[in-house]
Order: C-alpha cells, then structure tokens, then sequence
C-alpha cells in the first residue's frame, strides 16, 4: 500500500478489482494514461505491484490494495483505503471473477462456491462498499460491473461460471435501476466481454471435472481473443459515452440475446451457446 496522504481529482479516482492481470489491468493503464489515480485490488498482491510500477514508471498514480473480494471485510477495507488516499471515487470497476469448466453434477462443491463466492459475491461486496460512499458525493461517477456474454447465452460444461455470470449481469441492471432511483449521479455499465486473451483458464485446474475443455478454452482465448488493451480501449469508449451495455463483440452478444429473447417469447428450450 502506499502512503495515506490525502489527495484530491475533479474526476475522482478509479478503484478496480481483478487489477493484477488481464482486462482489470489493462483497465486501470488506460485509467491512469487518461489521468485518473487509480487504486489497483487484486488477490495476487505480486501481480498488482507489477501493475502498480508500470503505472508510476509511466507517470500514473496507482494505490495497491491486496484484496479478496469474495471476503466483505477485505472489500471494506479496499473503500477504506480508497478514500483515505482520495477525496472521491469516480469510477468503480467491480472486475475480478474467475472461471470454472465441467458438467453441472460433477463440479465439487468448493468449486461452485468458489465461483459463486468471487463472481456473484464480489461484485456485491463492491456495491456495498462504494455505493453508499460514492452515493453522499453529489459529483458524477460510474460503476462498471464486468459481466460476460456467459451472462446471456447458456453453455454446457460452463454451469458454474454461466449461473454466476447471469446473476451478476442481473445484479448490474438491479443498480441501474437502484441507482437512477436513490443516486441520479451514479452511472452504471454492464461491461460484457466475449473472448478476450488473458489468463483467465490457467487458474482452471485441468482435473477430471473439467477434462479436455481447459485446453480447448485456452487454445481459445490464445487464437481467437482480442487483447486486453483494444478490451479496455471499448471499455472507456463506452463509459465516455454513458452506456449501459459495453460490449468487447457486439456481433457475439446480439445474436446469443436475440436467441434468448425468441427462445423465451416463443417458450422453447435452450439450444444455443
Ligand atoms: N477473458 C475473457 O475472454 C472474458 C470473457 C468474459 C468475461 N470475462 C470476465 O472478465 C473479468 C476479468 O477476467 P480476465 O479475463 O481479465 O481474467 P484474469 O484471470 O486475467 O484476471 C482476473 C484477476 O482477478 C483476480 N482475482 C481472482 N479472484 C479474486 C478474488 N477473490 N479477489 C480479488 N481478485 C481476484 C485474479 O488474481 C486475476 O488477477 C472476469 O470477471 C471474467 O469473468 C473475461
């Protein structure tokens, strides 16, 4: 962590969960080369330094908050140190998730915990945390919830991570509405990702459970994925813009949404992925 001087942004800072790798931290290298301070959380304290020294070797300003978001005291303790370094929170990213491949049966109970814990979870300790705080400020923030196109479509041997990914996105059209209600100044963004290349499958064990589809998800995410910065280049597009629905592939979500909504008017079973 860094020192606990106060220090003031028009913009506000940008805390973001997930920061040590991928999208998160791409995320918070645009963040701070558009000028925001940013506070970097993540479970790998290792992985968020890196980020940190190439933020402030480039200029930036970035805070380290080695953080679980699955632990709501962790996640409390992250708004704490945010707005003990920052007089506000423009934008919130709550970010961090994890993958899980294998049939719905097979999953270990720990397993689906875990999912559930980081992606569903998490994201609710962060609304928990922030809102109310970035609520009592009358300036304009965002709060940005990374769902998945996961969230819309239905895939088999994806069950945990798909349940979770639709309930987060739930979560986030819950806030919009919340938010429009209670805090007007409050934006929110449902950043939905398709394939994106991080390294999101090599914390998926290749274990009975998941088989031959670890490889097949990574050789994926490796080939077809577009890379994390053009990620979060889209990311900042569409948060300039006020969006609610940010999508890295908006040819993959509009075909998996438009299937949704025929398949539920029409009340037919799933048959897409
Ligand atoms: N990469 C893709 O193709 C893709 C597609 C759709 C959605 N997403 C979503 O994007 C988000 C970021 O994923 P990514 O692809 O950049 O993966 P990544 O694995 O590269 O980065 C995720 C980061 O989250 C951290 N993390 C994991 N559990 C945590 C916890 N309990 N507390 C705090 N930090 C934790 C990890 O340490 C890691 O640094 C996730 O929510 C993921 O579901 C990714």
């Amino acid at each position: 962590m860094g020192d606990a001087q106060h220090q003031g942004s028009a913009e506000g800072a940008a805390v973001i969960t997930g920061a040590g790798s991928g999208i998160g931290a791409a995320v918070a290298r645009r963040a701070a080369a558009r000028g925001m301070p940013v506070v970097l959380a993540d479970l790998s304290a290792e992985r968020i330094e890196a980020v940190a020294t190439a933020i402030t070797d480039a200029g930036g300003d970035a805070l380290t908050v080695p953080t679980d978001v699955a632990d709501p005291d962790s996640v409390e303790a992250l708004a704490e140190a945010a707005y003990a370094r920052h007089e506000r929170v423009g934008l919130l990213v709550n970010n961090a998730g994890v993958e899980s491949l294998g049939s719905l049966w097979e999953l270990p109970v720990d397993e689906w915990r875990r999912v559930m814990s980081v992606n569903i979870d998490g994201a609710f300790h962060g609304i928990r945390s922030f809102v109310p705080r970035m609520g009592a400020d009358p300036g304009p923030s965002r709060v940005v919830v990374t769902t998945s196109v996961g969230g819309i479509g239905t895939l088999a041997g994806m069950g945990a991570y798909g349940v979770s990914k639709h309930a987060v996105q739930q979560m986030t059209e819950t806030l919009h509405l919340e938010c429009a209600q209670a805090f007007p100044q409050i934006g929110v963004s449902a950043f939905v990702p398709a394939h994106v290349t991080t390294r999101i499958f090599e914390d998926v064990a290749p274990s009975a459970h998941a088989g031959a589809a670890v490889d097949h998800w990574r050789t994926q995410l490796r080939q077809k994925g577009m890379t994390a910065d053009e990620a979060a280049r889209i990311f900042f597009d569409g948060v300039d813009r006020g969006d609610f629905w940010i999508c890295t592939h908006p040819d993959v979500y509009s075909r998996l949404a438009g299937r949704r909504a025929q398949l539920l008017a029409e009340a037919l079973p799933p048959d897409y992925g």
